[in-house]
């Protein structure tokens, strides 16, 4: 709900426990003076913090500002810089007037409207209104109502400020290759720090997304204020969190200004990517609940959002490049045996594609692997009971490649150094038209000429030459956004033709997974580190932000982990084999199928359910995650063992998110035992061997 706030000039943006409450100053400024839990009347709102200017800062210092332009009395981080054909690189806006509205869902929508006082510029601001997350959606279009150009030397999304005059601890993730999603809390000084990436995708090192708690007073998992956001982009971005001389800590975020501008012409407008925020006194693993929703809700792409996620199977691992049509197709009557749903082939099925060297832009089934085209196979994976899907990696061409041969133009790079290799191959420069055309239309041809259901789309390089000699001189550093840009419409683009097939999103693992390519993609490939106990630190840091829906776990041979181990790991999100099923004994087929079975009995709670963090695999020897159905009927619990200290067998866990006064039976439960006597009491779960795993499942008594 959306309501003017009398008391100052302003709105209060309602969800179910939160209020944001924005106000006009008197000079005209957009302010943020609330943002917290839900208070009894416009009354209770903290009063905003007044400090007497000096010569050497102003208003637009210290006020906690919704869009800080730069210019005048702002020295810390602004969502807008511009710059004007003149030489003016000042910007000065005010308050013109504001509407409300309903977005396409029918959730509240707050539009305000900012001017600059000299130049023909509109800044919009939208605010959606999440109410049953307590989220809110952020984003800006920026129009150009003069007669000349301007340059966007920054447009950020937001400015998400913090009740002033705390202390903060940042919660974030950082990683690299196959070590995605690590979780790091670091307190916040006065100054700045920076995730971002200058990669050209979403990127590894870092992911879009922040969550700040109040240090002196330590959230936890269940307690606890935590603010957070989520920025929905795949291209360089950049999440700022500043705390200024004044008391203001500030999370600023969107489209990395690094190396990047726009020039918006006369009569055309700019927006900028969607970034989330939110407010919980519940604790991280409300934040993370929170988000996860919102994902399922209105961020997955509608094809798909209400369907369970398929068991797939992919020879990736065990195959590698080594794929032709008699070997997959017993590898497909072996994964059908077991219960898989999905059959993908991975790379190596195009051009001349025998290793990493050769064939990526050529994409035209290799005729030595497959001589009848992807007919036969398909064909077999369907009368198998499968549907038949396929890995892809158009942004990408190898020196060795007709495409290369004939378009060598179409890669990335500036004018006299040659572009650096990646994997043996090259960026083409996706932000041209043709090429976007090219990647379209190849991967177009592929779904309209055969029966496929699924697309594994890779991007196994970094951009490290963003040049674009064809392009006008004074343009070319917007090669980074229209890359993006292009990148989402291609998608756009075969969704709207294809509306049944699936997408997965994949850079090298999970190189890119952001809010903004899962409104595209209905699942990503989390980490090309399959090694089981890996996963649960990876999967664990890709849960404070991503739904389990989302997020591809495969059962593979990587490591000396018994094979129940491996499954329960990966069964903790979208269930994948990719083990080298040649080598399975008749036993290993036999548990797996039992275990896929299994998962497709528990995995609505999984995919669809409340996540619960129980215990962290980074902070003992045990792990534990739950998941609850969403009408607290039904309960799954994973829980690993790393090593046993000292004889010690079993380990105590303490699930929530039951129904107090439910009586729950089942696997893990002796008899039955009401959910207030599980929450309190805890439960002990067996588990004697180093590196071994229990899934308890047990559910409410039927009325
Ligand atoms: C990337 C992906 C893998 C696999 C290979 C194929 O590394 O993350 O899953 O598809 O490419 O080359």
């Amino acid at each position: 709900m959306i309501e003017r706030c009398k008391f100052y000039d302003g709105w209060i943006l309602k969800t179910q426990n939160t209020w944001y409450v924005i106000s006009i100053s008197e000079s005209g400024a957009l302010h943020n003076i609330y943002w917290g839990p839900s208070l009894h009347a416009e009354e209770d709102i903290p009063l905003p913090q007044f400090l007497i200017p000096s010569s050497f800062d102003g208003e637009k210092g210290y006020l906690p500002l919704e869009y800080p332009e730069w210019g005048g009395y702002l020295f810390s981080v602004p969502c807008v810089k511009i710059t004007f054909p003149d030489g003016n690189r000042k910007t000065l806006l005010k308050y013109k007037c504001s509407e409300l509205g309903k977005d396409a869902y029918g959730n509240d929508q707050l539009i305000i409207t900012l001017v600059d006082g000299y130049y023909n510029i509109r800044v919009v601001l939208n605010y959606v209104v999440y109410e049953n997350f307590d989220i809110i959606e952020r984003f800006v279009e920026i129009f150009n109502e003069g007669t000349d150009y301007v340059i966007l030397d920054i447009a950020h999304s937001a400015s998400w400020n913090l009740p002033l005059n705390r202390d903060y601890r940042l919660t974030y993730c950082h990683g690299n290759w196959a070590r995605e999603f690590n979780i790091k809390h670091i307190p916040i000084h006065e100054g700045k720090f920076v995730i971002e990436s200058r990669k050209g995708h979403t990127s590894h090192d870092f992911n879009p997304w922040f969550m700040l708690d109040d240090l002196n007073r330590n959230a936890t998992e269940e307690s606890g204020e935590v603010w957070f956001g989520a920025l929905a982009y795949s291209g360089n971005w950049k999440i700022l969190v500043e705390k200024t001389p004044f008391g203001l800590t500030k999370a600023v975020g969107g489209i990395n200004d690094f190396d990047s501008i726009f020039k918006l012409k006369p009569t055309k407008w700019f927006r900028n990517p969607s970034f989330f925020g939110g407010y919980t006194n519940k604790g991280f693993g409300q934040a993370s609940r929170n988000l996860h929703n919102l994902q399922r809700k209105y961020v997955f792409p509608y094809n798909f959002k209400n369907t369970l996620r398929k068991v797939l199977y992919n020879s990736w691992e065990a195959t590698m490049f080594n794929v032709n049509e008699e070997d997959q197709i017993k590898l497909a009557e072996k994964a059908a045996s077991i219960g898989v749903e999905l059959f993908v082939i991975d790379d190596g099925w195009f051009g001349a594609r025998n290793n990493d060297r050769a064939g990526l832009g050529d994409w035209r089934v290799n005729p030595q692997k497959f001589p009848k085209g992807l007919g036969p196979l398909i064909e077999k994976v369907n009368s198998l009971g499968m549907d038949f899907g396929i890995w892809v990696e158009p942004e990408m061409v190898n020196e060795d490649s007709d495409l290369y041969r004939n378009h060598s133009d179409w890669v990335m790079r500036f004018p006299k150094c040659k572009p650096e290799k990646g994997r043996n191959q090259w960026n083409l420069n996706v932000a041209k038209p043709e090429v976007a055309d090219f990647i379209f239309n190849s991967v177009d041809a592929l779904l309209s000429n055969y029966n496929i259901k699924f697309i594994k789309w890779d991007m196994n390089k970094a951009i490290t030459d963003p040049g674009w000699i064809e392009f006008e001189n004074d343009r070319r550093k917007e090669i980074w956004i229209r890359y993006t840009w292009n990148l989402y419409e291609i998608f756009d683009r075969l969704r709207n033709k294809h509306p049944h097939v699936m997408f997965e999103t994949c850079s090298g693992g999970g190189g890119r997974v952001d809010l903004g390519i899962l409104h595209r993609t209905d699942q990503f490939w989390t980490s090309d580190n399959t090694n089981p106990y890996d996963r649960l630190i990876i999967q664990e840091g890709c849960s404070y932000v991503y739904s389990a829906k989302s997020m591809v776990a495969w059962v593979t041979d990587s490591g000396q982990f018994d094979l129940k181990y491996r499954f329960h790991s990966a069964m903790m999100g979208v269930l994948g084999i990719g083990a080298n099923l040649h080598k399975w004994s008749e036993n290993d087929f036999k548990l797996a199928k039992a275990m896929i079975e299994e998962y497709k009995k528990i995995r609505h709670i999984v995919q669809d359910g409340d996540l619960y963090r129980l215990i962290s695999p980074q902070r003992s020897d045990f792990a534990a995650i739950q998941y609850v159905s969403r009408d607290k009927k039904e309960s799954v619990i994973f829980c690993f063992r790393t090593t046993t200290h000292f004889g010690k067998c079993s380990i105590e866990i303490f699930p929530r998110g039951l129904e107090p006064t439910e009586m729950y039976s089942g696997k893990g439960l002796i008899g039955e035992i009401s959910g207030k006597g599980i929450m309190d009491g805890g439960l002990k779960v067996q588990l004697p061997k180093d590196f071994s795993s229990e899934m308890l499942y047990f559910e409410a008594k039927k009325r």
